[in-house]
């Protein structure tokens, strides 16, 4: 394995991504472990340790160092950025103190036959030389190279952009491998974890499970442990893991606020309870939600409704099993937000999970987030490796409050008992639709795709009636971080279709149109 040492850049977790991506396992750890630290990891095994990037001076008042032991237990070591910097001015070379940094694109000479570079390049130079393309972050500089160390890449700018020691097997670069601007960023890491650090093509899921399991059994010992399930993938997943490990002594507690999908709570109940024999308490709370939303029309009055009823009935159920000492939560890497400084790497906070915000206080239990470590796409993996069906682990995301924030306005049971049958329609054609270019279902080509239900009626004819009913409207979205997203250019035949369904299959809606706004300026969601 490959340990990762964090200096507070934004982008460790990319590090962590490349490296497992060449199918070699790794952790993060802040920068400022000690040294005790360091020479357990190596006698377990370590092969390699990767410094990172970070905000800091190696000049500022109490910037990390790097701990001794990195450079003494005899494994290969790489600096990325502040990671050069500061392995440069610890191992005796010089670093040049600048105010500002700035990042950017830049072309890197690779200098000499390094291992780390050797044969890796984007194009040759009129010297016919190697060089990079990558993205540099340039401010502090080494200007002298610690002994043993030669040059390995520089720009004009920044003339040593990597150095190396090749007999201690260290490492350094200014620019930053683990971004997709650097275009070999993959290769060198690859060629880092593997051929420097002799890491096999191992990071594979059986063998996680295996771990992930162990370590839980060591964690919980006999105790039991409590866990919100919502259906989504990350709960899901978490809820197997645990299961797997500990069995019985894992209690899942699945709310049902009466804003789910079709048919939800019984797939859920029949996945979880009947197949993977997994305890559920499963409340049906539907009528507190929709006696609480009654009258509130405000989106955020409707999200903050939900969620404190959700904590309520969740913390309700909790406090019935006296024994549980754990909160499981499928948190994931990308919850799991950096703290500000350097210096702080440690005290990493969490983003809540949405729908259990605010639990582990009040319970007063122990947090066990078994997906801490891993990526969206490693949780989905996960979740294969441990049986769950594929459409419940490759589902679209699916929001806390529900049908609640696609119902406009007032929510209503009778708008809810529309809204899921249309959904579950539009879902059902989006799977049995393939695009012909690519074989793909388009609810696989889309992000998220859903109905929205709203609150008007419109004149249509039916036969030899006139009706006068309810307005769908569908939303299909494109994006890979939720943040921006285009809307979906869904064929006509099938927008065509589901449209006809809908007006047939569900009476009390007569129309259905498709939301062509893309995010910004629009929301994936209506509210
Ligand atoms: P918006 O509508 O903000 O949605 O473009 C971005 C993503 O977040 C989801 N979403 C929520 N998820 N609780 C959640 O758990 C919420 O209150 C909430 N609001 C939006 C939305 O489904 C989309 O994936």
């Amino acid at each position: 394995r490959i340990l990762i040492l964090d200096y507070g850049s934004q982008v460790t977790q990319l590090i962590a991504r490349r490296v497992r991506e060449a199918q070699v396992y790794c952790e993060i750890h802040p920068g400022d472990v000690d040294d005790a630290f360091v020479r357990e990891q190596a006698a377990q095994g370590l092969k390699g340790i990767i410094l990172s990037g970070g905000h800091a001076s190696v000049y500022d008042d109490g910037s990390a160092t790097v701990p001794h032991a990195v450079f003494e237990v005899g494994v290969p070591v790489l600096g990325i950025c502040y990671g050069m910097q500061a392995m440069a001015q610890q191992l005796g070379g010089k670093v040049s103190f600048a105010d500002h940094r700035e990042f950017g694109y830049a072309e890197v000479r690779a200098q000499g036959h390094t291992r780390l570079l050797n044969g890796i390049e984007d194009f040759r130079n009129a010297d016919s030389h190697g060089m990079l393309k990558v993205w540099m972050s340039h401010g502090d500089k080494v200007l002298e190279l610690p002994p043993g160390f030669v040059l390995m890449a520089s720009t004009p700018s920044c003339p040593v952009a990597g150095m190396a020691d090749e007999a201690r097997g260290f490492y350094g670069v200014q620019f930053h491998p683990e971004v997709t601007h650097t275009v070999q960023g993959q290769a060198i890491l690859s060629r880092f974890v593997h051929e420097i650090c002799g890491c096999a093509h191992d990071w594979n899921m059986p063998d996680y499970v295996a771990e992930a399991v162990e370590h839980i059994r060591q964690q919980v010992g006999s105790d039991e442990v409590i866990l919100g399930l919502s259906g989504g993938v990350d709960s899901s997943v978490a809820a197997a893991l645990i299961h797997k490990a500990i069995g019985d002594q894992l209690t899942c507690v699945f709310v049902d606020h009466g804003l789910l999908r079709l048919n939800e709570a019984e797939q859920v109940m029949k996945t979880f309870a009947d197949n993977m024999g997994i305890r559920i308490i499963h409340v049906d709370a539907s009528d507190t939600f929709m006696g609480h939303l009654t009258g509130v029309t405000d989106p955020e009055a409707k999200r903050k409704i939900i969620g404190r009823e959700f904590v309520e009935v969740f913390q309700n159920e909790a406090g019935k099993l006296k024994n549980a000492r754990w909160l499981a939560q499928g948190t994931i890497y990308p919850d799991v937000i950096e703290s500000a400084g350097a210096k702080t790497g440690k005290a990493v906070s969490i983003k809540s999970h949405h729908n259990v915000g605010g639990l582990p206080d009040t319970l007063n239990l122990k947090l066990l987030e078994p997906l801490r470590e891993l990526f969206k796409d490693e949780v989905r993996k996960l979740g294969i490796a441990l049986g769950l069906p594929p459409e419940m682990v490759y589902r679209h995301p699916f929001p806390g409050p529900g049908l609640g924030v696609r119902i406009l306005g007032e929510v209503k049971r009778e708008y809810a008992d529309l809204l899921r049958r249309a959904d579950a329609i539009f879902i059902e054609e989006l799977r049995n639709t393939r695009d012909e270019a690519s074989g793909k279902t388009w609810y696989e080509l889309t992000s998220q795709a859903f109905a929205v239900f709203l609150p008007v009626k419109s004149v249509g004819v039916m036969g030899d009636g006139r009706t006068y009913d309810y307005v769908v409207a569908l939303r299909a979205v494109e994006t890979t971080d939720f943040m921006t997203a285009g809307w979906a250019e869904l064929p006509y035949s099938l927008l065509g279709r589901v449209s006809g369904r809908i007006i047939n299959e569900v009476r009390g809606i007569n129309r259905v149109v498709y939301d062509v706004s893309s995010k910004p300026p629009a929301t994936i969601e209506w509210e």
